[in-house]
């Protein structure tokens, strides 16, 4: 970073007659965090350029050097050979500068017909169309580990529970399901907003528009946009995609985070449902036996700053008149972190999610336990003539008795259920079981294997 602190050197120095107080300098920069825009600041100049080229504004020649003195900047920015400086301000004004110092007074053409504001609202739209092409992506690579894994664990049973209670058997294939219909919604809204991302605001220029005879639409092909916004003063000042990401990103760390919770559960020597990988786990430097889930809980802590950032721009954008506003610039930060962090997280899940042990043995003792087919039971009864109110109330008293009496319902003898309810016979026995149990809820979305089964070829078939 270096300092180019004479008034001359601001692009806009013309209108001004003593340099920036250097605290202004830095507290209104935002060259130290917007730099990671340059391949999106590139990409739309030299579609900027060539439109100019198209209606007649430059000349052939001028377009080609400031596209090649473009394409050079990308270059040296890439190699780690471009000096940023702080007195420029921003990632716009230093290779806007950078390309006159390279190519000449050709160089101070190409912001003909354009603003920073359109400019910048272009950038971040090419910025976070990408993140959310990398965003689809790491979340079908999840869901395929997760189909994978509900596939290998279709018929194994574990208690499903509400209130984090017992409450009834089901298949942790169905229960991997469970994660991927999140995940699936979660997919659709980043592709839905992807739509709204994909407009053009450049042409708008500070807000009102130019005076030069551009052609959007041509712009708009050149950066692979389905269309061109509008209205120009909403197009420099509309943040909603924005916003719209976050939200998209807040939500899928929010079921991230859940997946995340229940994995520390199952983990934990109280439940011991599951095994994670080594690779994925941490010790502790004074207890020798430890070996801690730290990369769910650190998704899950992570979804706090995301969360947060969705306010930070919710709140950024609301007391904002038309059009632009210095504002904007504070979209940056958490706009990136929450790329990074959606992406990351969802990397680090992916790979996780295939190593995940699964310990068919403890889970099903613990739904043996919790009287998980009590329902089983009362739609037995209901079977058999009895209402469901009264066949309740007969299956409460039988697990009331059963508790007691220190069994499963299952375990009590016919003599001991029929006390209960004289409807029941032998053949109730086979409604008890856990295997009958998820066997029973042989329905579209239930839990039953060939449920399961059928479900993840449906969600094969709409990652294919
Ligand atoms: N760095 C600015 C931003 O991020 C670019 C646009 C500046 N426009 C202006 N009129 N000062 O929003």
């Amino acid at each position: 970073m270096t300092d180019r602190d004479e008034a001359s050197n601001k692009l806009w120095g013309g209108r001004f007659s003593e340099g920036t107080d250097s605290l202004v300098q830095r507290f209104t920069a935002s060259v130290t965090f917007d730099q990671r825009l340059y391949r999106h600041d590139i990409m739309g100049s030299k579609a900027h350029a060539r439109m100019l080229q198209h209606v007649g504004v430059l000349t052939e020649k001028e377009r080609d050097a400031i596209v090649t003195g473009l394409d050079d900047i990308l270059q040296d920015i890439e190699a780690g050979q471009f000096s940023w400086s702080v007195a420029l301000e921003d990632v716009h004004m230093n290779i806007e500068a950078r390309l006159t110092d390279r190519i000449g007074d050709v160089g101070k053409k190409l912001h003909t017909g354009r603003s920073r504001n359109d400019q910048v609202a272009t950038d971040i739209r090419l910025y976070v169309r990408a993140d959310i092409d990398q965003v689809v992506a790491g979340i079908v690579a999840l869901q395929q580990a997760l189909l994978d894994l509900a596939e290998r664990e279709q018929a194994t049973i574990m208690p499903g529970f509400t209130h984090l209670q017992t409450a009834q058997p089901v298949t942790f294939g169905h229960h991997m399901l469970a994660w991927f219909e999140m995940l699936q919604r979660d997919r659709e809204r980043f592709v839905d907003c992807r739509k709204r991302v994909n407009h053009l605001p450049l042409g708008a220029a500070a807000l009102a528009g130019t005076t030069f005879p551009i052609d959007r639409e041509f712009v708009a092909r050149e950066l692979g946009f389905d269309g061109v916004a509008g209205n120009s003063l909403d197009a420099v000042s509309d943040r909603d995609f924005a916003i719209e990401f976050t939200a998209a990103s807040a939500l899928l760390m929010t079921h991230l985070s859940r997946f995340s919770e229940e994995l520390i559960i199952w983990v934990s020597a109280q439940f011991g449902f599951i095994e994670l990988d080594d690779r994925f786990c941490t010790g502790s430097s004074i207890m020798p036996q430890k070996k801690n889930p730290d990369v769910p809980e650190l998704v899950r802590g992570k979804t706090g700053r995301v969360n947060g950032h969705l306010v930070a721009l919710l709140t950024l954008m609301k007391g904002q008149p038309l059009a632009y506003n210095k504002d904007n610039q504070e979209d940056k930060e958490p706009l990136f972190d929450t790329g990074d962090t959606v992406k990351d997280c969802l990397a680090v899940f992916a790979g996780m999610v295939p190593g995940i042990k699964v310990k068919p043995a403890a889970m099903r003792a613990a739904a043996l336990k919790g009287y998980a087919t009590a329902t089983d039971l009362a739609d037995y009864l209901v079977r058999k003539g009895v209402a469901f109110r009264d066949a309740h109330e007969v299956v409460g008293k039988s697990v009331a008795f059963a508790i007691a009496a220190g069994k499963d319902l299952a375990e009590l003898s016919l003599e001991n259920l029929r006390q209960f309810s004289a409807h029941i016979d032998q053949d109730v026995f086979a409604v008890l079981t856990l295997e009958g149990s998820v066997q029973a809820r042989n329905h579209f979305g239930g839990t039953a294997p060939a449920q399961v089964k059928a479900a993840i070829a449906r969600a094969r078939a709409s990652l294919s």
